[in-house]
């Protein structure tokens, strides 16, 4: 049986929710990647220090016994997020802070609605060396949601990047052509992450044989060309793209509902899904960069010793699995992955 060895990878961008559902989806995460970035968009958001640290704690409360996982926290940034918080996480080890537009989307009301409104916040990120992460969405309603991503780029990201060119930026989940060459021609200090699906998946994959919830997220799948030429990328070898999965799992009544969530929870397979997606492109001597050294690289963070095992070796995905008193749908629910982690 083929199987490869890797490096044990770092998850930079996850949803583990708190509580039940924490519970529930934790050990997944833990069981794949050595660190995670762990996404602050809570309900209520984690705006403060205190609130990531104690956020931390419930983490590590809820690990499995013997798990070698550490969560990287992050700060949710609003509009009046002040310069000292941004001192007191940095001196406190908070990795990032993430930028979500005003109500871009899952609990992002409460994010921001003008970033020249947060220069001073970001100035002083630029100052400690905390590291910006940008759900990059304009979120004007008239703007054609093929296209946020693209917008978000001229009108928002490449002018912030120039006003603070100190600022350590990841440009996260990635979805188009433009912001791959965003990225490529961006100065240093500009990397991304790259989610499962959308290495996997392109825009029809939320019609196939009619409406699939379990296909949304945001930033929405895009185009067989962008998958495409995202898959061309990262299978390139680009040392600014990194993985991230952007697991964001939802009860799936909240999923199979008239106004349903988006977020696509891929964390039961976090890794195999990538090894697939390079096999495809015939790049799996690339994944292991990708998924354990870009990151850790562009954070600044050592790299990990210890290494997983994936086999080739089909396995088929449940149908349902549990969350809390709801149950959650995975990604390729019910259906067979060719990859499997080893014990
Ligand atoms: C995320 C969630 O559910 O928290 N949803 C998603 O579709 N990715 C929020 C986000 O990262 O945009
Ligand atoms: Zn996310």
């Amino acid at each position: 049986m083929k199987s490869l060895v890797l490096r044990r990878p770092d998850d930079w961008h996850v949803h583990l929710r708190d509580g039940a559902a924490l519970a529930a989806v934790l050990p997944f995460t833990a069981a794949r990647f050595a660190r995670a970035m762990v996404m602050p968009n809570l309900n209520p958001p984690v705006t403060t220090t205190r609130q990531a640290l104690e956020y931390r704690e419930r983490i590590r409360a809820r690990l499995p016994a013997g798990a070698a996982f550490e969560p990287l926290m992050t700060l949710y940034l609003t509009d009046a997020t002040p310069p000292e918080e941004i001192t007191r996480a940095k001196a406190a080890g908070i990795v990032g802070c993430k930028l979500y537009p005003a109500g871009a989307t899952t609990h992002s009301d409460a994010g921001v609605t003008d970033v020249r409104r947060i220069d001073a916040t970001l100035a002083r990120m630029a100052e400690v060396g905390m590291v910006l992460q940008v759900h990059g969405e304009v979120t004007d309603p008239q703007v054609d949601i093929f296209e946020r991503e693209a917008r978000f780029i001229e009108a928002v990201l490449a002018p912030l990047a120039a006003r603070h060119l100190q600022l350590r930026i990841v440009f996260e989940h990635i979805t188009t052509r433009a912001a791959l060459d965003f990225v490529h021609g961006a100065r240093a200090g500009i990397g991304a992450t790259v989610t499962p699906q959308h290495l996997l998946m392109n825009r029809n994959a939320l019609f196939a044989g009619g409406l699939q919830p379990h296909h949304y997220c945001l930033p929405v799948l895009k185009a067989e060309e962008h998958r495409a030429a995202l898959l061309a990328a990262v299978a390139g070898g680009s040392p600014r793209l990194f993985l991230g999965t952007d697991s964001a799992p939802h009860a799936r009544r909240a999923k199979e509902a008239a106004c349903g969530c988006a977020g696509i929870f891929s964390a039961h397979a976090g890794i195999e899904l990538y090894a697939e997606a390079f096999e495809a492109a015939g790049a799996l001597d690339q994944l292991e960069a990708f998924a354990a050294l870009n990151g850790a690289a562009f954070y600044g963070l050592p790299r990990n010793e210890a290494t997983v095992t994936l086999t080739r070796d089909a396995w088929r995905v449940p149908e349902r699995l549990p969350f809390g008193d709801e149950e959650l749908v995975p990604l390729r629910a019910g259906e067979s992955l060719a990859w499997r982690l080893a014990a």
